[in-house]
């Protein structure tokens, strides 16, 4: 039996990804995101575009995707309710953002450089530079959402994550934190408690033990 319903977040599953865009300033702003699926050597992100990230992107092209391997989950959670942006919608502050221009020493995150501009994040072991090349509206005017389309142009990796002719990552070695539903999950299971969760008033899932031990680190 099946029920026609109207979920609050369609958020199946996908891995977390940290942005590296560049400030008016010259600064690194980073930005989690979960909406990203790779095409060839193209990378599709979707985006609000309220977020200090798009702004960046649609003046500064030079981006770094920093994928995230569940190792990272608590410092990920550190920055997930901050934004570059001084501005912010009401919605946004109703869900607990807040303004923080340097995510790398809120998040407990070491800046690396890279060859395009924006400095990488030295934790994540796949390190994706690129340019975006189109910024798509989508789901109308009033959605304020959009697709940023990457031109991914130098892949850096941990090498001991490599197959033996350096051409492949091993899929048995690379385990990406995954976003589901806003919860955070590695290898199948619940990782870390979210703080976007809570910000979107999900419910709290039945299983929360082995996390609340992560997040007091026992
Ligand atoms: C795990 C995780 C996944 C997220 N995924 C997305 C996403 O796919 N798209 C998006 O627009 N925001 C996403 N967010 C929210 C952004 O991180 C948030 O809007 C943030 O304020 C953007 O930072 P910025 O304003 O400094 O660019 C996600 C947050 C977290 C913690």
């Amino acid at each position: 039996m099946k029920r026609t319903v109207e979920p609050k977040v369609l958020y199946f599953g996908t891995p977390v990804v940290l942005i590296s865009s560049l400030n008016p300033d010259g600064s690194t702003n980073l930005a989690p995101m979960s909406s990203a699926w790779w095409l060839g050597y193209t990378a599709m992100l979707g985006m609000g575009t309220s977020a200090q990230t798009v702004k960046n992107l649609i003046e500064r092209p030079e981006i770094v995707l920093n994928l995230v391997d569940p190792d990272m989950v608590a410092a990920l959670d550190r920055i997930a309710l901050l934004t570059g942006s001084e501005e912010m919608s009401d919605a946004k502050r109703a869900r607990g953002y807040r303004y923080e221009p340097d995510k790398f020493a809120a998040g407990g995150l070491t800046r690396e450089p890279s060859s395009n501009g924006p400095d990488g994040v030295a934790e994540s072991p796949i390190n994706l530079e690129g340019t975006i090349q189109a910024i798509h509206e989508i789901g109308g005017p009033d959605s304020h959402l959009c697709s940023l389309e990457m031109r991914v142009e130098r892949v850096q990796v941990r090498e001991d994550l490599l197959m033996s002719n350096d051409r492949y990552i091993d899929p048995l070695r690379w385990d990406p934190l995954i976003m589901k539903f806003t919860e955070y999950f590695a290898g199948g299971a619940p990782a870390y408690p979210s703080s976007l969760a809570r910000g979107w008033q999900m419910p709290p899932m039945a299983v929360s033990n082995t996390m609340s031990s992560a997040a007091s680190g026992s």
